[in-house]
């Protein structure tokens, strides 16, 4: 099988690590990709963004699957331009992808089908984000409507604060502040079945003890041994399939990659939001740990034939990624300088410990930082507490002037607590 994943960040690189474990895949393409991805699948230039473009790549590379990574792309239609051009693509169509792209529609699917969710207001004026902000009080939830590479939300006990961020939107969502920790359950479907991976956490906080600024995610674990045994099983049947279906019944069906950002809550599970692709920092825990070859799946669901394929199966091992940011990141990034120390954990850490890249790019023999989140240091172990030792020592060995990264990963939820 010929695969061509589209994208550039860690989590491409994780799709394209296990993609290239699968004796199934005989070439694999990625673009644009970066300087870790480089060296498991042949680059190749191309605006993501551009439908047209990445259908004639696919083309020309005579793809027999296109693996969409990003949201941008999703939202813009790329999956739609490659199955026009008649190859399979693993993301959702444009319609469907606004599950992501918009909050309100995520909404308004969300009360069609059922699913729990924060209560809501979608205010496009000053007048309705204050009865907004009055109804629900602090702590104040206001989320830009559109896509915002996860900085549109804004969390906050102060009102001039919330006030503020909702007037700098066209149209905002304010909702009910929800208590409880977070998860993230990802479930690959065709628009019709759906089977559900394992649940991950992720850290969106800059700073450990959850402080600081709301950022990409700068770290993320599986399993959850605090969880409920059956929380897969619940968040399938209120939230997975019921979204699902009334996608379908829409004629706008939803097949890729579903995303539940989910807070479990002392009145039972909601959901934060919904995303059209898979989750990074999550997908490197997730995609760690499953035994099962990867592309097979991720056909079976461009093609519509999930209903057929075998149970999936999991290592009983844990994951754990910590994410490299550079200096200043989420702020404005500084990028541009040297990475040392890859070889080091090629040598001394893998198999159990590995490097993803996330912003990088080659520069003559050197790696350098091109981006916010640059690196997402991934290991495995019998327990979490295992998996957490091997992730700290690889990132103790990389050296990446001004960088900086969370020291608490995993760690409440390795020693029992
Ligand atoms: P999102 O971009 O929707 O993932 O939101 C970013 C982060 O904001 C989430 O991971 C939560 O930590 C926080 N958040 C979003 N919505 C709520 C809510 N209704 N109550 C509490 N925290 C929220
Ligand atoms: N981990 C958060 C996201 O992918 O949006």
């Amino acid at each position: 099988m010929k695969l061509l994943v589209i994208g550039s960040g860690a989590r491409e690189h994780a799709l394209c690590r296990s993609l290239s474990l699968d004796p199934a895949v005989t070439a694999l393409h990625c673009a644009p990709g970066n300087a870790g991805i480089a060296e498991v699948a042949e680059l190749h230039q191309v605006d993501a963004l551009d439908g047209k473009a990445v259908a004639a790549l696919a083309t020309e590379l005579d793809a027999d699957l296109v693996v969409v990574g990003p949201e941008a792309p999703l939202v813009a239609g790329v999956a739609d331009a490659v199955r026009d051009a008649g190859i399979p693509a693993f993301g959702p169509s444009k319609e469907a992808a606004q599950l992501e792209g918009s909050k309100a529609f995520a909404k308004e699917v969300m009360a069609a089908a059922g699913v729990p969710t924060a209560r809501s207001y979608v205010c496009t004026t000053p007048d309705e984000v204050e009865v907004a902000l009055d109804a629900f009080g602090a702590p104040y939830v206001v989320k830009d409507d559109g896509l915002a590479a996860g900085k549109g939300v804004v969390v906050t006990g102060d009102l001039e604060t919330a006030r503020a961020h909702a007037n700098a939107c066209d149209r905002v969502v304010i909702e009910e502040f929800l208590d409880g920790p977070e998860v993230s359950l990802f479930a690959i479907t065709d628009g019709e079945t759906v089977v559900p991976l394992q649940p991950a956490q992720d850290f969106k906080r800059a700073l450990d003890g959850d402080e600081g600024p709301n950022t990409g995610g700068m770290g993320a674990y599986s399993p959850l041994p605090w969880a409920e045994a059956d929380l897969v099983e619940e968040v399938m049947n209120t939230v997975l399939q019921p979204t699902v279906d009334e996608l379908r019944r829409r004629g706008t069906p939803f097949s890729g990659l579903l995303y539940a950002g989910l807070a479990i809550t002392s009145r039972g599970v909601r959901v934060i939001e919904f995303n059209a692709r898979f989750g990074d920092p999550e997908t490197q825990v997730v995609l760690a740990r499953l035994k099962t070859p990867l592309a097979g799946v991720l056909l079976a669901a461009a093609q519509g034939t999930l209903a057929d394929f075998p149970d999936l199966r999991w290592s009983e091992d844990a994951a754990v990624t910590v994410v490299i940011a550079s200096h200043n990141y989420p702020a404005t990034p500084r990028t541009g300088d040297p990475i040392e120390g890859l070889d080091e954990v090629a040598a001394q850490d893998a198999p159990h410990a590995y490097v993803l890249h996330a912003g990088t790019r080659r520069e003559g023999d050197a790696i350098v930082s091109a981006g916010g989140r640059v690196l997402s240091v991934t290991a495995s172990g019998t327990d979490l507490a295992r998996a957490r030792e091997r992730a700290y020592a690889a990132v103790d060995r990389i050296r990446l002037d001004g960088s900086h990264h969370r020291t608490d990963i995993a760690a409440k939820a390795a020693a029992g607590s």
